[in-house]
């Protein structure tokens, strides 16, 4: 299985994000590690190859990625996936029919639709909790309970978990803490501080930040856990592509450069509009009057450029999707261009309504992707958008 270099560690987070897990390439010296378009690889005799056989188990451009990624995170062991979903249902491979897992109720709606519609019928059990009040957390675990999932910020509420306090439980308990690092990415929250045991990742987003692949990750520290982790990947074989792999790397490369971006854009975005819709229809961390601000800042390094607003009804939600320019109508997040979706009819469709009506996932509901382009272009979009509502 794929182990970091331990001396891409002592490097800043930039110095790593550009060159953990890469090696100058052994035949010509190519800076960038080639992609490894191969099946299979040939074996010196039997029993003996140079540490790959077939490339469902392991791709050196794949490798690379995941010990980037791995560095990033601050853990030992990076297992890429072939999107964030394979990622997620690889990692409940862990665990078998009667196991319990606490979940946070405002999780991504696939993470949702695949627990609730797919694997409760394979034993696997599941609560679903409001994991903002750890005490919540604690107080749904069972005697079969073996895990704590969430996600933190929320997607698409921008609710906060306190990673600390339920690491605390976790650890007290000795369950598994698996934490959706998504949103934040390594470069502004980094669960391992806190107690997590796996952190994962739609590598789709932020972490390759150009919208050109789909993509998972899944980074973990303990040996024994990433050895079985390791054997699901390889016999359920939800593998990303060397290609795919390879995009992911060259996103990461500048992940420390948009980052700041997205969170300068989203900042200035958010202020927008709380001061256009009022305060309490905004979701975004990084405002003062956010409720979990304090917790967020505590946790987390930035806020980054996801933001959700109330708009009062589906009507005047189809107003501004109608009428913006700059920020495109489309599912996903993350990329360098900005989007604006619907979250009831698109990421969350598979809630079911009065699931989604008991979270505060409206018909309302709008939530923006902040780009990284120039904010005065994102803020004059919104002006003639949100001039349509007068
Ligand atoms: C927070 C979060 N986790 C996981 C996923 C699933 O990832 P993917 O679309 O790469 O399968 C998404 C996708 O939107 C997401 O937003």
């Amino acid at each position: 299985m794929t182990r970091v270099f331990d001396d891409d560690l002592g490097a800043g987070f930039g110095t790593r994000a550009i060159h953990a897990g890469q090696r100058p390439e052994p035949l010509a010296g190519a800076i960038m590690t080639p992609v490894y378009l191969t099946s299979t690889y040939v074996q010196d005799g039997l029993g003996q190859n140079k540490g790959y056989e077939y490339a469902r188990g392991k791709n050196p451009t794949r490798e690379a990625l995941e010990r980037n990624v791995a560095a990033l995170e601050g853990g030992r062991h990076g297992f890429a996936f072939s999107s964030g979903m394979g990622c997620v249902d690889s990692i409940m491979k862990l665990f078998r029919a009667g196991d319990h897992i606490v979940c946070g109720e405002n999780v991504y709606g696939g993470t949702f639709r695949l627990f609730d519609k797919i694997l409760q019928h394979f034993g696997l059990e599941f609560s679903y909790v409001d994991t903002r009040d750890p005490q919540r957390v604690e107080d749904a675990c069972r005697p079969n309970t073996r895990a704590i999932l969430v996600e933190t910020p929320t997607n698409p509420l921008m609710r906060i978990t306190d990673l600390s306090a339920v690491g605390e439980i976790s650890t007290r308990r000795g369950l598994l803490l698996i934490v959706d690092n998504t949103f934040a990415t390594p470069f502004f929250q980094r669960p391992f501080e806190h107690g997590a045991d796996i952190v994962f990742h739609s590598t789709t987003k932020y972490l390759n930040g150009h919208s050109d692949m789909v993509g998972g990750i899944a980074v973990l520290n303990d040996d024994e856990l990433a050895t079985r982790l390791q054997f699901i990947l390889n016999a359920a074989g939800a593998v990303p592509g060397p290609f795919d792999a390879w995009l992911a790397l060259r996103g990461t490369k500048t992940l420390h450069l948009r980052m700041p971006r997205h969170d300068e854009n989203g900042r200035r975005v958010a202020a927008w509009l709380a001061e256009r819709m009022g305060h309490e229809q905004v979701f975004y961390p990084g405002l003062e009057s956010h409720p979990q601000h304090a917790l967020a800042k505590r946790q987390m390094r930035g806020f980054g450029g996801m933001i959700s607003v109330e708009m009062g009804s589906r009507e005047r939600a189809a107003v501004i999707l109608g009428r913006v320019r700059v920020f495109s109508l489309a599912e996903s997040l993350g990329g360098v261009e900005s989007l604006i979706s619907h979250p009831a009819s698109m990421t969350h469709a598979s809630v079911t309504p009065e699931f989604r009506a008991s979270l505060g996932i409206t018909d309302g509901l709008i939530r923006f992707s902040c780009g990284v382009e120039d904010v005065e272009d994102l803020l004059e979009d919104l002006e003639q958008a949100f001039g349509a509502l007068d």
